[in-house]
């Protein structure tokens, strides 16, 4: 783009640092890595193995998971509640059913969004079980950008994990709406890439992915 100008009027895009100065000053490309999968799939761990090898890598990463965002950007109505009042806490706290589950997905799309124009790399791990949701994030960046990654890790896998116990509070009825319980989850049709999280170590399914983003041209 325009970088110099000396038409004073215009000074202000001398400081236009565009995607494309911050790509090549981080020799990698910025992309989305969207892992999803049933509660204890697997997700966080791969995510964050992926994570510190792209770091041993020089590549500027991040991950994006329950613990940062569901306590945070979309604290829980209960979270919010003795700091806000009620009407707020009820208003913009995201419990599970399906329309939060929507924006919950769709506000971490909108900051991943941000991560890849910054020509950084983003990994999130939430489950994310409906399709549609996945498809806007999709949508809204370029059709290379974003990495579906399915964690299909079976649900009797993940339920003898239960390593929070919701699983066995789901099967008592003390949990309502848990997802591969009672709440659906949509696998998707066609995802960049599948792991199988039951017979390989998080190690060996993170350089898979990392094998993909070389192939694509995203890492070197
Ligand atoms: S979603 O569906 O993408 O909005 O969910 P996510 O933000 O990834 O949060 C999933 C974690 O929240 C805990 N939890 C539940 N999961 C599914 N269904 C219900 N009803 C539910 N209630 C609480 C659960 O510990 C999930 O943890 P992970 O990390 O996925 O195992």
């Amino acid at each position: 783009g325009q970088l110099m100008t000396t038409d004073i009027h215009l000074t202000w895009h001398t400081h236009q640092v565009t995607r494309a100065h911050r790509e090549t000053q981080n020799g990698h490309k910025g992309c989305v890595i969207w892992f999803t999968g049933l509660s204890g799939s697997g997700k966080s761990t791969i995510a964050n193995t992926l994570d510190h090898q792209l770091y041993a890598r020089g590549i500027r990463s991040t991950v994006l998971d329950g613990d940062n965002v569901r306590h945070s950007l979309n604290a829980a109505p209960a979270q919010l509640l003795p700091i806000h009042g009620e009407a707020f806490a009820e208003r913009f706290g995201l419990g599970f059913s399906a329309i939060d589950r929507e924006e919950n997905i769709r506000r971490i799309g909108a900051v991943t969004q941000l991560f890849a124009e910054a020509g950084m790399i983003a990994l999130t791990a939430f489950i994310s079980p409906y399709r549609r949701d996945r498809e806007l994030v999709r949508n809204a960046l370029q059709p290379s950008e974003f990495i579906e990654v399915f964690v299909n890790t079976p649900l009797a896998i993940c339920e003898t994990r239960d390593p929070k116990g919701l699983y066995k509070k789901a099967r008592a009825g003390e949990l309502k709406g848990f997802t591969g319980i009672d709440d659906p989850y949509e696998a998707p049709l066609a995802p960049e890439l599948t792991l199988n999280a039951d017979n390989h170590t998080p190690e060996m399914l993170a350089e898979t992915v990392i094998i993909y983003l070389q192939t694509q041209g995203i890492i070197a």
